[in-house]
């Protein structure tokens, strides 16, 4: 009864990748788990690396005090020295520990950023598609989110960007490797974008704030490197977690560190500091900082994720589906096929209820900000991709 009606309208309009997770639990009730093809959610079924649970039976066996009580809003100093050497390493430019913040996941650490920039009526540009619960954080904050059309493939469209800055834009969200897409931005486009950036600025007389998303940095393909943007773009920020590349999505552990080079970088990462405590979050998990400042760089394996990528293409090539060929991440964005009797504009729902029908769970790009597209997670195991051929081609057959 107390809900707010703007909640109950997004409870009811937004949440399709957890509505569909959640049909994928009720048909594995049904049909039995090897009968549903559930490629929904971007869980990763990797195992944390063993030296993260080696550190986790450290700790909990330590007999030091006061391992779980308050600390600093920020974290642990030795965290955010670690996360400012990891940042340093990626983005080629020295950074001091302070410029570190530890947040709740990468979630946790851009509403932390978001709340930092954003007043009232403020604008969030996002290259589309791109991960829709960006959405909610820039609204969260009294923000709204301004979507802008990639190119056909996937990379940033600089001079559309460009034309959408006013003096109301307060900050530009860039996911690469991209959710859904799985495209990189090259160091062209980061290159374009810095000077679009200088050019909007002259204009509007306001500092932008370009926020990497880059929880899925380490997951690349065929030895591709993600551009940083520190060098190229001074006021920015990077914002990720361990969810994807230690598998550790559920200890919600993440960080944003401050390009020193922006100006006002003290007071920025004093902002976010002061804001992740006032969204409520108080720290990020205490444990889980205590294990990453040790096993940041733990070495992983992705060569599976390589593997499946391979056999799901091969799978909807076999069917008849086209897709775009991810560079990083763990997704395939695929397009939804045109209909043997068109009876009029197809859309990607119907195309994702008509995958269902076969027990293969999609979600459609429509959400992502791209309909005509659904997306594929392959974090899910080599025999779920090859047992879903059939049902990938019956679907195709039928539509
Ligand atoms: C592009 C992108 N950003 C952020 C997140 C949230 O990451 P975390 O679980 O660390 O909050 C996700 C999760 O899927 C994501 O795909």
């Amino acid at each position: 009864m107390p809900v707010a009606p703007h909640i109950k309208e997004l409870m009811s309009s937004s949440s399709f990748i957890r509505k569909m997770f959640e049909e994928g639990i009720r048909l594995k009730a049904q049909y039995g788990d090897d009968k549903v093809y559930d490629f929904s959610i971007g869980n990763p079924d990797l195992e944390p690396p063993k030296e993260v649970k080696a550190s986790l039976a450290r700790i909990a066996a330590s007999p030091k005090t006061g391992l779980h009580g308050y600390m600093p809003n920020a974290g642990y100093p030795e965290t955010r020295a670690a996360m400012a050497a990891k940042v340093s390493q990626e983005q080629g430019v020295a950074i001091d520990f302070s410029y570190a913040i530890m947040g709740t996941g990468a979630a946790g650490a851009m509403n932390a950023a978001l709340k930092a920039v954003l007043s009232p009526g403020d604008e969030v540009l996002v290259p589309s598609p791109f991960f829709p619960e960006y959405a909610h954080y820039a609204r969260n904050h009294g923000g709204s989110l301004k979507p802008i059309p990639s190119k056909e493939d996937f990379s940033l469209d600089v001079p559309v960007i460009a034309a959408a800055i006013t003096a109301k834009t307060a900050a530009i969200i860039i996911n690469s490797p991209n959710n859904p897409s799985g495209k990189i931005y090259s160091n062209e486009d980061i290159a374009s974008l810095a000077a679009a950036l200088k050019a909007a600025e002259a204009k509007t007389g306001r500092q932008v704030l370009v926020i990497a998303d880059e929880p899925y940095r380490e997951i690349v393909y065929g030895g591709r490197k993600v551009a940083p943007i520190f060098p190229a773009i001074p006021c920015s920020v990077v914002v990720s977690s361990f969810a994807k590349n230690l598998s550790l999505p559920g200890e919600r552990i993440g960080y944003c560190v401050v390009n020193p080079a922006c100006p006002g970088a003290k007071e920025l990462a004093d902002a976010i500091i002061f804001t992740t405590r006032v969204i409520g979050y108080v720290n990020a998990p205490a444990t889980f900082q205590r294990v990453v400042a040790e096993c940041w760089n733990a070495p992983v394996d992705y060569s599976s994720y390589d593997r499946r990528r391979a056999a799901l293409t091969a799978v909807l090539k076999d069917a008849g589906i086209e897709y775009n060929e991810p560079e990083g991440a763990f997704y395939l964005f695929c397009k939804v096929p045109p209909r043997k009797a068109s009876t009029g504009p197809e859309t990607d729902a119907e195309f994702c209820d008509q995958l269902q029908k076969h027990r293969v769970l999609g979600v459609p790009g429509t959400g992502f900000g791209r309909s005509g597209w659904f997306r594929l997670a392959y974090c899910v195991s080599e025999a779920t991709i090859k047992n879903s051929a059939e049902s990938f081609r019956a679907a195709r057959a039928e539509w």
